[in-house]
């Protein structure tokens, strides 16, 4: 493998704390936490890469900072069976400080993405490692995301980008349904089938629109994050015809070489992201068009600076270009090096050279 592949491995191995947390970034004071979805991408090229005692530790990690809010997950299961009304700030974070702690500053912490991510990562760390048994190791935090997520899977929340919290976000409800599909094989909880047929059921309903995924119930718009409905969450097929069309109007909407996350994004002017541009790559690797998937790959490598490192998003075809200061202003210039998407990068990079035998 490349240079950018062998600095993408040490550079996640070398930021991993002690305790199995992956900051989101080290350089980008904003992103000092761990978020369970980038986490879990992170983890899951570790697997890829064969490094599979670094991502052993950091689902070990996610299961301690579930354990350490088990007394509020109570209390919120509690409300629940009391038919008490429920605040979103009731629900789990989806990032922790590296010692598992609820950050204090206003933020979008309401999002069920990223409980499916871990339950997805472990099924798949265990199918890796062919390890059964690391399940005893996390188990109580597995039982309990089952539960908290066939509980609540139809609850509005902030997508993956943090945003729209009062909406459901097919994007999500695919998380949701490839982490309780994955786990189901290793924990065959009853509820499970259960709420897999009525995620299928809701996105049949309200996820489609025009023959293709819509980015919320309610809003007929594109996102990229789309993409998760076929790969890796497996609700549908990559070449199944509902799929094919979403991708379809990703192409045509959110690409300019690299991938965008959705047409009104204006987010450091809305550029294209790296980790998405990788994604659609998976993708198209999955759905057995190992050209373009080359060169999504290409792109991505031509992301990477002088030290091999790769940002969040860059200035290429700023849907709102006129926004991109107001935004370095606050936070500083985009996160770099962002550890997903290297993650991403190496997910694609490998999948390609597996298929090419
Ligand atoms: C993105 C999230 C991501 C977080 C940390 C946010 O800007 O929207 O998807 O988890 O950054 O990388």
């Amino acid at each position: 493998m490349n240079k950018l592949y062998q600095h993408s491995v040490q550079l996640l191995l070398q930021t991993q704390a002690p305790n199995g947390a992956f900051p989101a970034s080290t350089v980008f004071t904003v992103y000092r936490y761990c978020w369970l979805r980038d986490g879990t991408f992170i983890a899951h090229a570790l697997d890829k890469s064969g490094e599979h005692a670094a991502a052993g530790r950091f689902f070990q990690w996610v299961d301690m900072a579930i354990r350490k809010h088990l007394a509020k997950l109570n209390q919120l299961f509690l409300k629940h069976q009391n038919g008490e009304p429920i605040g979103k700030d009731d629900f789990l974070h989806t990032r922790f400080t590296l010692d598992g702690d609820e950050g204090t500053e206003e933020w979008g912490n309401f999002q069920l993405d990223g409980y499916g991510a871990y339950l997805w990562g472990v099924a798949e760390h265990i199918r890796l490692t062919g390890d059964d048994s690391f399940l005893m190791k996390v188990h109580r935090s597995i039982e309990e995301t089952i539960r908290y997520l066939t509980t609540f899977w139809h609850v509005p929340n902030h997508d993956c980008w943090e945003e729209f919290g009062d909406r459901v976000h097919p994007s999500t409800l695919a998380a949701v349904f490839g982490g309780l599909q994955a786990i189901y094989r290793y924990v065959p909880v009853v509820q499970i089938p259960r709420t897999l047929s009525a995620i299928r059921e809701a996105l049949q309903e309200h996820g489609v629109q025009n023959g293709r995924f819509v980015k919320s119930f309610g809003n007929p718009s594109i996102d990229a994050n789309l993409l998760w409905l076929s790969v890796p969450y497996k609700v549908v097929p990559p070449n199944g015809h509902i799929m094919v069309r979403t991708v379809e109007e990703i192409e045509h909407r959110l690409v300019t070489g690299g991938v965008h996350r959705y047409p009104e994004d204006s987010f450091y002017g809305g550029g294209a992201w790296v980790l998405l541009t990788a994604w659609l790559g998976w993708y198209y690797a999955e759905a057995g068009n190992l050209q373009r998937a080359k060169e999504l790959l290409a792109w991505v490598e031509a992301q990477a600076d002088d030290q091999g490192n790769l940002p969040e998003q860059v200035q290429e075809s700023l849907f709102f270009p006129e926004k991109y200061q107001e935004w370095v202003d606050r936070w500083g210039e985009p996160a770099k090096p962002l550890l997903w998407s290297h993650a991403m990068y190496l997910i694609l990079a490998k999948r390609l050279q597996e298929l090419a035998g």
